[in-house]
């Protein structure tokens, strides 16, 4: 395929991290397809009228970000799924009603260009999906305890951990989600793992042999649906709508398995009101079927108490509960749990160390001491201050400058959606306008409540 890029050397941005964005850019407006292969880089040169450095550079660069891979000397070929795209979400103008899912790869996704870390081009105003403010991030206290645990106990550092994970910070997850989500469980459900993904992963194939068919919410969160489309099961995508997940729409075929966030719909925001969530208890006893909960950012509620998490209402333990320190405390630190029933925890944990053996120590004993010595609670209560006080600045602003702007999903998490009111230019087109202004928003298509 030929590729349309336009260069300006008088930009000031350098000519490779233009063809980076360009390219990048293609491949997630699904231009460039999983497979296809990008012209040679002396041919694009050549066209171009730059050096090959220049774009070998950028190739290079879209490679290490895992946009593409060198396959020797046959070329370079698109990767199927680019890996910022995890969080997205789907287009289209209207609702998806049941169906197939949309190629996320060929259709305009939600984009994530590069990691804030990770350096990249980013906007000055970053409107980031989900991300904890590395500012917030309690560097101080960490490093007092990371010091104090390196100064006492490094015998740990030389050894395996419980594949289960360290039982300090099973217990300190399990003081806190009965605290703070009502949901009793003891140290003995919990199960450690590499993030929320992990966690995701360890659920679906523990439950994959109870499974006849797979529900996800439309839309859905990409990085659950890549799980469950990996089974080559039978999918049923079941629109949400202002209160969630539409449970008049679940299948009523036994053995499902569900992947649910009730709490604030990823990722249209929804919070799910108990009344629905009683009935989707109810449908999975009734249907032999299993919830999977993704509580994913459930530690920022702003208005309004605290809600029961959806596997604090279960009497029937048909709810697999998954929560992760990535909004909370910093995605880098790729810790996550999965709770699951007393009975289910021996396969739990055998499958974890199957998987991975159990998590790296040090992250694991920092944390469970952040927890038990109270600089978890106080750093929460700070954060949430924090976020509070944007969030309402943010809404203030669309309120103060469109009329009535329709604002969903604002009332916890780290993400809300404003739905652009009519008349607006498309909001593929409004995401290149606000970029080109230095703002960062991220596209979510398809979502009509
Ligand atoms: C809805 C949802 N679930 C789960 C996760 C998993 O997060 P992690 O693997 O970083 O813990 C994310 C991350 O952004 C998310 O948005």
């Amino acid at each position: 395929m030929e590729l349309t890029l336009t260069l300006d050397a008088t930009s000031g941005k350098p000519l490779q991290v233009q063809v980076f964005d360009q390219v990048r850019e293609i491949i997630l407006e699904g231009k460039l397809k999983a497979g296809m292969a990008l012209p040679a880089s002396r041919l694009l040169a050549e066209r171009l009228g730059v050096s090959r450095n220049t774009v070998n550079t950028a190739y290079e660069r879209l490679a290490a970000e895992g946009y593409v891979k060198a396959r020797g000397t046959a070329g370079v070929f698109v990767e199927p799924i680019p890996p910022d795209s995890l969080l997205l979400i789907q287009r289209g103008g209207q609702a998806q009603t049941n169906g197939p899912i949309p190629d996320e790869v060929g259709e305009p996704l939600l984009c994530f260009a590069g990691s804030p870390g990770g350096g990249g081009d980013r906007p000055e105003f970053d409107f980031w999906v989900g991300r904890s403010d590395p500012a917030g991030f309690p560097l101080r206290i960490w490093r007092r305890i990371v010091n104090r645990l390196l100064s006492r106990e490094t015998a740990y550092l030389t050894d395996y951990c419980d594949p289960a994970g360290l039982p300090e910070l099973r217990t300190a997850i399990a003081t806190h989600l009965r605290r703070a989500r009502a949901v009793a469980v003891t140290e003995d459900q919990v199960v450690v793992t590499t993030g929320g993904q992990d966690a995701l992963n360890l659920v679906f194939n523990l439950l994959k042999g109870h499974t006849r068919q797979l529900c996800i919410e439309n839309p859905c969160y990409l990085g659950a649906s890549l799980i469950f489309r990996s089974a080559g099961m039978t999918i049923h995508p079941v629109p949400v709508d202002g209160d969630g997940l539409r449970i008049d729409l679940l299948p009523r075929d036994r053995g499902s398995l569900l992947y649910v966030t009730p709490s604030h719909q990823f990722p249209t925001g929804a919070m799910m009101p108990v009344t629905r969530r009683l009935e989707l208890l109810r449908w999975a006893e009734e249907t032999d079927s299993y919830i999977v909960e993704d509580d994913y950012d459930s530690d920022f509620r702003y208005d309004g108490p605290p809600l029961t998490a959806l596997a604090g209402l279960d009497g029937a333990r048909r709810v697999f509960y998954v929560g992760t320190f990535s909004k909370s405390v910093g995605a880098g630190l790729r810790i996550g749990y999965a709770t699951v029933p007393r009975m289910s925890w021996d396969e739990a944990r055998m499958l974890k160390a199957r998987m991975s053996n159990g998590q790296a120590w040090l992250e694991q004993a920092a944390l469970a001491a952040f927890i038990d010595e109270g600089h978890f609670d106080r750093h929460l209560r700070r954060l949430r201050q924090l976020y509070k006080s944007r969030r309402d600045c943010l809404v203030r602003a669309l309120r103060k400058t469109f009329d009535e702007p329709v604002i969903l999903g604002a009332e916890s998490g780290l993400h809300l959606v404003w739905q652009l009111p009519n008349g607006f230019p498309p909001a593929r087109r409004m995401q290149v306008l606000a970029r080109e202004r230095g703002i960062g928003v991220y596209v979510c298509f398809g979502v009509q409540l």
